[in-house]
């Protein structure tokens, strides 16, 4: 189990250029997390808000301005080259990998760079290419790769399959990334913070209930009527939501209902009974991204690098 206490993390800098007045920047203020073993948590937040910073410190590449963490009870920041042989940081992003160097030497490298002893790390260099299929250029320099190879080398293509193995292996991961759907489909517990703090943490069911962030409905009636319109008003009030309706260019009703439940079906079935033809029918499940955004009053920016630590 890897555990933060009260971390925090500032950053003196000159915003005014090279003679201007220093100014402290807070990174990460006073974060509590919990990582348990075998499972995959989350940290997620806006540009800015601190991932980078606090998935560094536990991989012992900053040490923080004050605070704890702990592995096992390790004091993972006075005892760094302890720690780094049972923390890994997994870090997407192509600059991961040497040109010059081949691919199994990539491997090497930042095996030696997390201290793996090189009984662990011989073995452990072949089976990774091996999972991205690359064994037959193990001896290739990288720069004559093709970039497909590139990338299935660079570990970020395969972080997704490599988190979920690690956490089965018993391993506890911290996992930051932009691509939601990935998060989602990997993490049981997320943090999300901003400015470098706490804004809330559970599961992404939980999270997304939390913010309101519902799965919708919409439904295309292409016979549309007042008679139609109460129809729909009386189906949605009796669930206790509210129908957004909207006619479109064609003279259709679109009929938008938000919530958790599965409503397509009855929606649907009322409509027809109250003589509707229906011409569409959408179900757009809720996505972790609403719950994020919600929370923090903007998008995640997309395609950015993800990185993951673990123990
Ligand atoms: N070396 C540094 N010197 C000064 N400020 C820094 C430094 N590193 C990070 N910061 C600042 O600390 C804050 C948190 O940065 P951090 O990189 O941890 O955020 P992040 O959540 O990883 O963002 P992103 O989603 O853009 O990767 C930002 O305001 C950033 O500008
Ligand atoms: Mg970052």
């Amino acid at each position: 189990m890897i555990r933060t206490r009260a971390l925090r993390k500032t950053f003196r800098t000159r915003d005014k250029g090279l003679f201007g007045p220093r100014t402290v920047k807070t990174a990460v203020d006073g974060l509590d997390l919990e990582i348990p073993p075998g499972r995959v948590t989350g940290l997620l937040g806006l540009n800015g808000a601190g991932k980078t910073s606090t998935i560094k410190i536990l991989a012992t590449l900053l040490r923080p301005t004050s605070g704890t963490v702990t592995l096992d009870g390790l004091d993972v920041v006075g005892y760094a080259r302890e720690a780094r042989r049972r923390i890994n940081l997994i870090a997407g992003g192509e600059r991961m990998v040497y040109a010059k160097l081949t691919g199994a030497e990539n491997l090497r490298y930042f095996g030696h760079l997390y201290d793996v002893p090189n009984p662990v790390l011989r073995p452990r260099i072949g089976e990774l290419l091996e999972l991205v299929g690359l064994t037959g250029a193990a001896d290739t320099p990288v720069e004559r790769y093709s970039r497909g190879m590139t990338q299935r080398l660079s570990i970020a293509r395969d972080l997704r399959r490599m988190v979920a193995a690690l956490a089965a292996e018993g391993r506890g991961v911290l996992l930051t990334s932009h691509y939601l759907t990935e998060v989602e489909e990997l993490c049981e517990h997320v943090y999300v913070i901003s400015g470098g703090r706490h804004l809330a943490a559970g599961s992404p069911a939980e999270l997304k209930a939390a913010t309101g962030s519902h799965r919708s409905v919409r439904v295309t009636v292409t016979n549309p009527s007042p008679a139609l319109e109460s129809a729909v008003a009386g189906f949605t009030a009796g669930l206790g939501v509210r129908a957004q309706l909207e006619t479109t260019g064609e003279g259709a009703l679109l009929v938008t209902v938000r919530h958790p439940e599965d409503v397509a079906g009855p929606l649907a079935g009322a409509i027809v009974a109250a003589g509707g033809a229906i011409g569409g029918l959408e179900v757009t499940e809720a996505s972790l991204e609403d719950a994020v955004l919600a929370l923090t009053g903007a998008a995640p920016a997309p395609a950015h690098p993800r990185s993951a630590v673990a123990a």
